[in-house]
């Protein structure tokens, strides 16, 4: 069964915090629940949410029809150098400072069963291991070096990528995954680096690797079959909690990995 989030969650604002312009990463299933629950719970934010399509899929037609002077659409594919200079262009024309920039994209398996996730060594590809990391490991750092010029006039602000608990080292006690879990762990790595760096040059930015719990999306649909009940949460659950953890954080924290219920993940 999914877990579902109390619809009276959701409708708390978080006005006062999120002031000025966000950007959604990936109008993917946990992306869009994120743009949803920003459109409700932070008045006073105008969104960008990215898609690599050119024209916005139909649930994403859907988000930008319910506010149009709000939220806009930007084509955005993390392994292209040029679209990521031309949504650095996008955001500088925004209005507002960049509060938020939330990456929401990842890779886990191909279409119809193709580049599943490895069980063993002798299923490893290169070709997999370099589209993993071209979107889980090095995507993300791509994404923070693209909007770094932007947060320079952002004051208090927030950088979360999402990761996954698979991509901790400390945590991996069952094997297999090979690509996912290293491209993941390499994204941790370079956004932990990042964030070191912008406590000198952008000591207000918050920078967070998050892992989402086990989420009803097509990226885990193929692998749902042995959750336990109640631990399957919705793309809605996912996000409040996510926002709730990430807004929670200090410049302090920055550089850390945390999970959904606000517990920290090991590296
Ligand atoms: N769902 C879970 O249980 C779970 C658990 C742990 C971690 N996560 C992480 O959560 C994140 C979101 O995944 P999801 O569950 O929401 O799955 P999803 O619905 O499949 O979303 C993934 C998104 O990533 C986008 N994407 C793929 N390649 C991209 C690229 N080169 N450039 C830009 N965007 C790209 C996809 O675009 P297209 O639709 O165009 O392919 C899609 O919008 C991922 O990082 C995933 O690893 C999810």
């Amino acid at each position: 069964m999914v877990k579902s989030v109390a619809r009276e969650d959701l409708t708390e604002p978080i006005g006062s915090t999120l002031q000025g312009h966000g950007l959604v990463v990936a109008d993917g299933a946990l992306g869009r629940a994120l743009v949803q629950l920003l459109l409700e719970r932070a008045p006073a934010l105008t969104l960008t949410i990215t898609g690599r399509a050119t024209h916005p899929r139909l649930e994403t037609q859907l988000l930008l029809q319910q506010a149009p002077d709000r939220l806009t659409y930007s084509t955005l594919d993390l392994c292209s150098d040029e679209q990521l200079a031309g949504l650095r262009d996008h955001l500088v024309h925004t209005d507002g400072p960049l509060k938020l920039v939330f990456n929401a994209s990842g890779w886990l398996h191909g279409p119809d069963g193709h580049q599943n996730p490895e069980k063993r060594l002798a299923a490893l590809r290169r070709s997999n291991l370099q589209h993993s990391f071209a979107i889980n490991g090095w995507g993300p750092i791509l994404l923070a070096q693209a909007v770094e010029p932007v947060l320079r006039q952002a004051g208090r602000a927030w950088f979360a990528s999402l990761s996954a608990r698979v991509g901790s080292i400390g945590d991996n006690h069952l094997g297999g995954w090979y690509s996912y879990r290293a491209a993941k762990a390499a994204q941790n790595q370079l956004l932990r680096t990042v964030a070191l760096e912008w406590r000198r040059t952008l000591p207000r930015v918050c920078v967070a690797c998050l892992h989402p719990g086990t989420t009803d999306t097509p990226l885990s649909k193929p692998f749902q079959r042995g959750v336990p009940q109640g631990k399957l949460f919705t793309p809605a659950f996912s996000a409040a909690c996510l926002l709730q953890v990430l807004l929670g954080l200090k410049p302090e924290d920055s550089g850390c990995f945390w999970a959904w219920d606000g517990h920290p993940i090991p590296w």
